[in-house]
């Protein structure tokens, strides 16, 4: 992965959620100074994830570097993440950077969200153990050290739990508790496998081995980020430290009911993924969703593709095989407008210039040339030899083309 730095905020990755194996390759970004010593990694990598957090950040910066530069001198960074904060957090981190040079900043625009924050954060790090703590000072910097001491030890992932000896939460309403206790029980019974295995799923401060979770594909939603390692790492050992979950003393907490709603929907998305139909996918490295997306836009090529031949044929008065040739290329071109921003969406992403997909489209249209010609002769010998009607023909004719119409790649 290449990542360029440019005023001092690093480039934000785009496409799939996945932690690379090795640190990323940085390009001297235009102004000359490059960033950062290039592509070696760092004992420990600590993404700070950010919305409007000018308030605290300064503080919880100065306090993890004064504790790491102590245990890690020279051998960690701090990622902040911010999503555009309406409070310019993101300009607040970039101005700390000369004083702390192991600072390193990202600004997203054009993503939302805390778990996917973190992702983006791990993506561009060097860091050989990554990590995560809240930028509010909600979770106590010092148990930063005793987390990397469980990691040293030989664990996988260590997590700081509220529900361990020495944790807890400070003065949290009732109904928070109530919530909070509640995920878990949720989590318990959608996920047993893998919620089970921690005191505090919730925890969104703990650390992890790169290997734990480098070439997975992580699909994360809302705030829960552990479920998301604990269910796609291979984590072996764990590890878990007590915290107490401290009062913010600025700004306020983001968590709606949002937020629960992405919890519940990220439980099934897991088990669904860990359950059979997950292990069939593994063992077939099998592009389910893809695979279903194409079918729906197959299905959609031939709902169009009979309504043009209708349009043209029937209320038109246009010639059978005109019409036919038209209703085809009006299918061709809905069905390479779908695949391309939909079912394969995410490899097209890159390639976005205007050039680039003309030049796939004529592709497409060449590869479907052939189903087309198939579909006109198929559709005249049922029509005119057999004597069918021309929609039953047309449909017989669309069916076994290579890549007719409406099974379109
Ligand atoms: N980049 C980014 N994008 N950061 C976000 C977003 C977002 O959409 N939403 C929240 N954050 C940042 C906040 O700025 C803060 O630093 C951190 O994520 C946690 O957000 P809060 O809104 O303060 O969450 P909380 O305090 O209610 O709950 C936290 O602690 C719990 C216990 O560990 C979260 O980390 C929960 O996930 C966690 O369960
Ligand atoms: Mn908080």
């Amino acid at each position: 992965m290449l990542i360029t730095q440019h005023n001092n905020l690093l480039s934000v990755p785009l496409g799939s959620l996945q932690v690379p194996n090795c640190p990323p390759i940085f390009q001297t970004n235009p102004n000359g100074n490059a960033p950062p010593s290039s592509t070696q990694f760092v004992q420990f990598s600590l993404v700070i994830p950010t919305y409007n957090e000018s308030g605290n950040l300064e503080k919880v910066i100065q306090l993890l570097s004064r504790l790491l530069d102590e245990v890690l001198p020279d051998d960690y960074e701090l990622i902040v993440v911010d999503d555009d904060s309406p409070d310019r957090t993101w300009d607040l981190a970039r101005s700390l950077i000369s004083s702390y040079p192991h600072l390193r900043v990202m600004r997203r625009q054009r993503e939302q969200g805390l778990s996917t924050a973190v992702i983006r954060g791990w993506q561009v790090s060097r860091g050989r153990v990554l990590g995560v703590i809240d930028g509010d000072l909600q979770h106590p910097p010092e148990t930063v050290l005793k987390l990397l001491e469980e990691i040293e030890q030989g664990a996988d992932l260590a997590v700081a739990s509220r529900h361990v000896e020495g944790g807890g939460v400070s003065t949290w309403s009732a109904t928070r508790r109530f919530l909070s206790r509640g995920a878990q029980l949720l989590g318990l019974m959608i996920l047993p496998r893998v919620v089970s295995r921690v005191s505090d799923p919730m925890s969104g401060y703990f650390l992890v081995r790169r290997s734990a979770i480098a070439g997975q594909p992580l699909h994360p939603s809302g705030y829960k980020i552990l479920i998301e390692v604990l269910g796609r790492g291979i984590i072996d050992q764990i590890a878990e430290v007590g915290y107490v979950f401290q009062e913010r003393e600025a700004g306020e907490s983001k968590v709606t009911w949002r937020q629960y709603r992405d919890y519940l929907h990220h439980l099934v998305k897991l088990r669904v993924n860990s359950g059979r139909l997950g292990r069939l996918r593994q063992h077939l490295s099998f592009p389910i969703r893809r695979f279903i997306r194409f079918g729906f836009v197959g299905l959609s090529g031939l709902v169009v593709d009979m309504g043009a031949l209708y349009l043209l044929f029937d209320l038109l008065g246009v010639g059978l095989t005109r019409s036919a040739i038209v209703a085809a290329e009006i299918a061709i071109i809905n069905n390479f407008i779908w695949n391309d921003r939909w079912t394969f969406g995410d490899l097209a992403r890159e390639q976005r210039e205007g050039r680039m997909v003309i030049k796939r489209f004529l592709k497409f249209n060449i590869i479907c040339l052939m189903g087309l010609i198939l579909k006109v002769l198929l559709l005249n010998l049922f029509f005119n030899a057999l004597h069918l009607n021309p929609y039953v023909s047309n449909l017989l004719a669309i069916a076994p083309s290579p890549s007719g119409t409406s099974g379109l790649t």
